[in-house]
């Protein structure tokens, strides 16, 4: 249990005693902590409910605390506060304990079903540096739901399905019509080898685009092909499982070195059986209607103070679209993942498009009652400029160059801070791919999801400061320290109870992981994470100065600070793997 839900349930019995309800006896750090380590705010909001003086019932419930073992003090301040302080052999008995079985603390929630939905790349474009919020602040809040005991699944959604695909094979087929794809009486033996390859597609893709614009013709011809398509047609299904798997493997080199893993790798094309069953039955109920020739679904309630605009269903040319595909992605989750909780990690400018979405999904049912259904919208990457970041002359920074970019950037830095200065080529170079990654992802997810911030290369790559490298230096720095003192048979023991300041604050930083992970799930905001990592790497820094564990005469004490070594990077290392951040051995 975590130090702080321990402590609340001290303080709730008090206040239970007192006639008011436990949950007033929930605690917090003290915003004061040059007067308490915790204080609990409940005697306020008690008191006013009872219509007595809230320093009374503050005094009340401190006189009837009945376990006082953990608290050295207890007082009151202001207009009600009650403060806490633990004993120093409390805290340290707290700490003792804490390790991997027990989670450090972390409650282990009652399982949820639960879709993260992140990534959301296209097929047959490259991934560029819009891709990368979505992709690691998904990843994350993925890895801090499992940590909470959820059984989550990723999934990529990946845009597959539509016009694009329908201008790519009009365009392939203008280019080769030699090949077996467009040969309408052939029905199966494709080549397994691909006709394009991800080059191709990439290049293709915007040249397809632009002429379905120009030319009547082939616009018409891509739009017969999209309906062949997602009828089926063998030939044109061939041709796009092409695309989406060079795509695939195209976009899997990049996400694996931002350690980015989806479980599923659907996309609107899963769904496409589900479109037509869908669009019937919710017109048959009433759900849908015609309006100008389209099928609609009206989302406005008579809460609503602004306007929403109706969720278009089928366009008046018998396509679906986005939002349907969204929708029969819904159901598709609650049928066949039995999804409880589905969260959106998507750009915030696309927030009326899942108003729309989930509005009709509560109405129709496809999402049954209780499902959550959550859009926890991501903000931009900006340049200099605070414009969203381009290259040099205009065009989108492909997220490969971004990475290596930062790469060669971290490259640098080590060379700069003497680091890993004498080690093999192979191992420099994969140390500055960790420091480059680790310093694209902590200046990312340092940022709250939905705000935009600017890309500084010199800064996040800096060692020195709130960056990823800087905390790849304290985990490093944790390592060689244990590792020397294993050279030198200096082993850890029990936790002792502090006697220095830095010591102590270490303790309590310990302790506070849980609260920071579920402060992190439950706004699926990773920055409480990476808050966290600065906060614990910085207070080690402080221990690490003022207590000289390997010069330490008493051997109880050393084997105690060694003890915190050991716990400080084993949860540095578990909100690290939160962040999706790796470490070096060593550098
Ligand atoms: N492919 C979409 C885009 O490029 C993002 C997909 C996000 N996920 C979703 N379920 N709509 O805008």
């Amino acid at each position: 249990m975590s130090l702080i839900t321990t402590l609340a349930d001290i303080v709730g019995d008090a206040f239970e005693s007192q006639g008011f309800e436990r949950a007033f006896g929930e605690i917090a750090v003290s915003a004061r902590p040059d007067l308490a380590q915790f204080q609990c705010n409940g005697a306020m909001p008690a008191a006013k409910q009872a219509g007595k003086n809230p320093r009374d019932v503050a005094q009340a419930v401190i006189d009837a605390i009945a376990d006082t073992s953990p608290f050295a003090e207890l007082g009151i301040a202001g207009p009600g506060f009650i403060n806490l302080t633990l004993t120093d052999e409390y805290l340290a008995g707290y700490i003792d304990e804490l390790d991997d079985a027990c989670h450090f603390g972390v409650p282990q929630q009652a399982p949820k079903r639960v879709v993260v939905d992140y990534g959301g790349p296209n097929v047959a474009k490259e991934l560029h540096v819009g891709h990368v919020r979505p992709a690691i602040i998904g990843e994350s809040v993925k890895r801090i739901l499992r940590a909470l005991g959820h059984d989550v699944i990723g999934d990529i959604h990946l845009g597959d399905w539509g016009m694009p695909y329908g201008q790519l094979i009009a365009e392939i087929a203008d280019r080769y019509p030699e090949l077996p794809y467009f040969d309408e009486a052939k029905v199966d033996g494709y080549p397994s080898e691909a006709p394009v390859s991800i080059e191709d597609l990439q290049e293709l893709y915007p040249l397809a685009a632009a002429r379905a614009k120009a030319d009547e013709d082939f616009a018409a011809r891509a739009r017969a092909a999209v309906v062949d398509l997602q009828e089926g047609r063998p030939g044109y299904r061939a041709l796009w499982q092409h695309m989406r798997d060079v795509s695939i493997e195209a976009m899997t080199k990049v996400y694996d070195r931002l350690n980015v893993h989806f479980d599923l790798w659907h996309g609107e094309s899963t769904v496409n059986h589900r479109l037509a069953p869908m669009t019937r039955r919710l017109f048959e109920d009433g759900f849908a209607y015609e309006s100008e020739g389209a099928l609609v679904i009206e989302v406005m309630t008579d809460e609503d103070t602004k306007e929403i605009p109706p969720m278009l269903l089928v366009k008046s040319d018998g396509a679906t679209l986005y939002t349907t595909w969204d929708l029969a992605t819904i159901e598709d989750r609650v049928e066949e993942l039995g999804a409880e909780e589905m969260i959106y990690i998507v750009d915030v400018r696309q927030s009326l498009h899942f108003e729309q979405v989930f509005r009709a999904a509560y109405k129709t049912g496809i999402a049954p009652e209780g499902t959550v259904l959550d859009h926890s919208g991501n903000g931009t990457v900006n340049g200099p400029d605070g414009k969203p970041f381009r290259t040099r002359d205009g065009g989108l920074l492909t997220l490969r160059d971004l990475v290596d970019m930062v790469v060669a950037r971290a490259a640098k830095r080590l060379e700069e801070n003497e680091l890993a200065t004498e080690f093999p080529p192979a191992e420099k170079a994969a140390i500055a791919e960790r420091v480059g990654l680790a310093a694209l992802k902590y200046g990312d997810l340092q940022n709250h999801r939905s705000s935009n911030y600017i890309f500084d290369i010199e800064r996040f790559t800096s060692f020195d400061g709130k960056t990823g490298p800087y905390l790849l230096y304290g985990a490093v720095r944790m390592n060689s320290l244990l590792r020397e003192a294993a050279g030198r048979s200096v082993e850890s023991g029990r936790v002792v109870a502090p006697e220095r300041e830095q010591e102590r604050n270490l303790m309590l930083q310990l302790a506070r992981l849980p609260e920071v992970i579920e402060r992190a799930a439950q706004h699926r905001a990773p920055n409480h994470v990476a808050e966290y990592a600065y906060e614990l790497v910085a207070d080690f820094s402080r221990f690490y100065e003022a207590c000289h564990i390997l010069r330490e005469s008493d051997p109880a004490r050393q084997a105690s600070w060694l003890r915190l070594v050991e716990t400080t990077l084993a949860e540095l290392s578990l909100v690290l793997e939160l962040l999706g951040i790796d470490v070096p051995e060593r550098m």
